[in-house]
């Protein structure tokens, strides 16, 4: 069968790849444990829940609006007000299967043949195949462990020049945990102030993920100027635990969301009609329900950073949010298992996998070789467990 050249390029995402291996080595009976979760492992509030059950039983089953129900839309409104103080009109809004199916179609209705597009990395698995699908290319800004992964406003002004379409910013992000602070957006915004062609992509997804008091702040509330160019791009599946609904949204421009409205018209059309009613029942319940989760995260989040950087050769920043810790393991990379070298994060992670029965994702899979990502989306005894593991998998090493 032919499959068109495009694909070629396409990889699969690895991070799906490792959990699906970890997966199917739990199910041979393996006792793996695996840091590879994207996604919270607390289970949807029952609430939500009753709310989708409910909306099966009075008949919400059909076809909806391609962008959401009207209801949907103003829930999300309000929403973004709530949580963000940024005020949207319900046109200026429109849901898709997941916050990935959202940045699929803002970069397939934004990008021209030849358009970059400045990504900073570590960055999310996706951006760039999406971006290469689309049409552009990517234009990565390093970053490293001692400038806590965060961009400067210097790396950002030297990235953009004349073909530079977009730029993303994903915070708190995934895979490093890092949140810019305000002062840290505001002096982002000041640089994208100098460039207005650009349009900014806000990946806000893990925006109420956040531990230790952190101020969360999209780029999007910097002003309306910033506001009217940015896609803000949020969803349902982090902060309530309903990665399996596929509920994803996009805030911007009238124009843009009628492209993608249009885009999803003749592709995917409405998210669930049912989910629909689900969310709009999580979006204005208020998120009291997340103070415990953000308990548990933070605890574990404590003890994961604390048992990494007890390791020899790993060191692990502190993250500010999502559920993800991001180590440095440059200082185990070259060392040998019985003779063979572990020449990268990539032969790391597999020697860990074989050897230690422990799933991490390799740093290369989001730009950043030297590192893994490990999810703690997990229990604290499945984490016990695993820093165990891989403690005497660095240490065995020569
Ligand atoms: C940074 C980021 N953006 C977007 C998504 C997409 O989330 P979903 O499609 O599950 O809503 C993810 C999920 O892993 C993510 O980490």
């Amino acid at each position: 069968m032919h499959i068109a050249r495009r694909m070629a390029a396409i990889p699969p995402s690895p991070t799906l790849a490792i959990t699906a291996k970890a997966k199917a080595l739990a199910k041979a009976g393996v006792d793996v444990v695996s840091f590879g979760a994207g996604e919270p492992d607390f289970d949807t509030p029952d609430f939500i829940k009753q709310a989708a059950k409910d909306a099966l039983d009075q008949g919400v089953t059909r076809y909806t609006p391609v962008q959401g129900t009207p209801e949907l839309r103003a829930a999300a409104a309000a929403y973004l007000e709530t949580y963000l103080g940024l005020r949207y009109h319900p046109d200026e809004i429109i849901f898709s299967c997941g916050g990935k199916h959202s940045l699929y179609n803002v970069f397939a209705c934004l990008l021209e043949p030849g358009d970059e597009v400045v990504i900073p990395a570590p960055y999310w698995v996706s951006y760039p195949v999406m971006v290469q699908l689309a049409g552009g290319s990517t234009h990565v800004i390093s970053t490293t462990a001692d400038q806590g992964f965060k961009i400067t406003p210097e790396q950002l002004e030297a990235a953009i020049n004349e073909k530079t379409r977009a730029f993303v910013l994903n915070s708190p992000s995934n895979p490093t945990g890092a949140g810019y602070s305000p002062a840290e957006i505001d002096s982002l915004a000041a640089v994208l102030r100098r460039h207005p062609e650009v349009v900014i992509i806000s990946d806000d997804i893990y925006h109420k993920l956040t531990y230790d008091g952190f101020e969360f702040r999209s780029i999007a509330a910097c002003g309306e100027d910033l506001k009217q160019r940015t896609l803000l791009v949020n969803g349902l599946s982090k902060t309530y635990s309903m990665t399996g609904w596929r509920i994803g949204f996009t805030a911007g421009d009238k124009a843009f969301v009628g492209a993608m409205t249009a885009l999803q018209s003749q592709s995917t059309s409405n998210i669930a009609s049912f989910a629909q009613s689900a969310a709009v029942v999580a979006m204005t319940h208020g998120d009291d329900f997340l103070d415990g989760w953000l308990r548990e995260f933070s605890r574990r989040r404590t003890y994961i950073v604390e048992a990494l950087n007890a390791i020899e050769g790993v060191r692990c920043n502190r993250p500010d949010g999502a559920f993800y810790v991001f180590p440095d393991i440059a200082g185990v990379v070259g060392r040998r298992f019985q003779g063979r070298v572990l020449d990268s994060d990539l032969a790391i992670a597999d020697y860990l996998l074989e050897h230690a029965n422990v799933a991490v994702v390799p740093g290369v899979a989001f730009g950043a070789p030297s590192s893994m990502r490990l999810s703690y989306a997990t229990s604290m005894a499945q984490i016990e467990k695993g820093l165990t593991r891989i403690r005497q998998a660095f240490d065995s090493l020569d």
